[in-house]
């Protein structure tokens, strides 16, 4: 196996970005197969930084292929300025997830015009090109945030209830395949008068702080009279949460969420937070970084999966992975699966929650 080495200044890059050297012998040896990654941010979640940058890198480092990951931070400049570095540091296969559509599709053009394989990891960029998609039934991760609210509030004998959604962001198609779930359970209560509809809005960029001014706001307009929230991820849920406990509260008013971060899990052992939805990142980017590889080797798997770009009408091969609802009882099943630690979540404010929860 030969050693791919590149310098680090010579590639512009971050001490530390260049992680791995692989096996170049099935690739033109002027140019060997490495493979780009970046992601969105760390802001909106922490499960870009905690959970895919961790296993991506492990899938990466078993098979011996030379990557390099990178966050934008949210900066549709800095990620395209990323993208353009890590394809003249030789990217051969580059795997996004976009901040926008708009900015997404003029990476993965560039990409592509530069004969680059691309894969949409985890967000579809509408109007893209990329040869493969990987991400969760999204529409389906929805369905169980409205299913997980309509649950809650049934257990707290709720009577017209008055339900506030906060959406994700504007430009994140996940965003969009989120509402289209939870709307498809709530639509129907509201209209048949089991549920008032309450206040709704997108936070832009999915931006934590933003959410929690925004349903300050909610709040305040509507005389606190808001008795359960819809918010799409746990970093809004927790905002949310965060000012019902200003208002003393928390606790009476269900919360959903997704991601299955930490702090959310806490948020449902103590009470504050009625659901949220267990993504298995590992499997995500398990899938994403086994297409990845085949591409870096000039080869191309089939998938089980299409997804239609509603722009284009393109099919895209997609991999689709089952989400899961996660409340008090089931907190446990996320750590069985080793996306959070024990010590991580049962510190000692949550020990005696964890115990009656039976997360051991
Ligand atoms: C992802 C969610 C995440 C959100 C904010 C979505 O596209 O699917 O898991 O919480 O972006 O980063």
């Amino acid at each position: 196996m030969r050693r791919v080495l590149t310098t680090l200044a010579a590639a512009g890059l971050a001490a530390g970005a260049l992680t791995a050297c692989g096996d170049d012998s099935n690739n033109d040896s002027t140019r060997p197969a490495k493979i780009g990654v970046i992601l969105p941010d760390s802001a909106s979640s922490n499960r870009w930084e905690t959970a895919d940058r961790k296993y991506l890198e492990a899938a990466f480092k078993a098979a011996g292929v030379e990557y390099d990951i990178q966050n934008a931070q949210g900066d549709k400049t800095a990620f395209q300025t990323i993208a353009d570095q890590q394809i003249t540091n030789g990217a051969t296969v580059l795997m996004i997830v976009n901040l926008d559509s708009g900015t997404g599709k003029a990476v993965l053009d560039k990409a592509k015009n530069q004969g680059v394989a691309t894969i949409d990891y985890d967000r579809l960029t509408l109007g893209g090109t990329a040869e493969y998609y990987v991400s969760f039934d999204n529409v389906q991760v929805g369905k169980l945030q409205g299913e997980g609210l309509q649950k809650c509030l049934t257990d707290l004998k709720a009577e017209k209830p008055v339900v506030a959604e906060l959406h994700g962001s504007p430009t994140d198609n996940n965003a969009t395949l989120f509402k289209e779930g939870y709307e498809s359970v709530l639509n129907p209560l509201y209209e048949n008068g089991t549920y008032v509809k309450g206040p709704q809005e997108p936070v832009p960029a999915w931006n934590n702080t933003t959410a929690g001014t925004i349903f300050e706001q909610m709040l305040t307009q509507a005389n606190n009279k808001i008795d359960g929230v819809l918010a799409a991820n746990d970093g809004l849920g927790n905002a949310v949460i965060t000012t019902l406990k200003k208002n003393g509260l928390n606790g009476k008013v269900p919360v959903t969420g997704q991601d299955a971060d930490t702090q959310a899990l806490q948020n449902i052992l103590v009470g504050d937070q009625c659901m949220t939805v267990y993504k298995a990142v590992k499997q995500e980017a398990d899938a994403a970084a086994e297409l990845a590889i085949a591409l870096s080797k000039g080869e191309r798997k089939d998938v089980p999966g299409k997804v239609t770009d509603p722009e284009t009408g393109r099919a895209v091969p997609s991999v689709l992975l089952t989400p899961k609802a996660i409340f008090f009882d089931s907190v446990k099943d996320v750590v069985a699966d080793g996306y959070v630690t024990k010590a991580d979540l049962c510190t000692a404010a949550y020990e005696a929650k964890c115990a009656e929860a039976g997360v051991s």
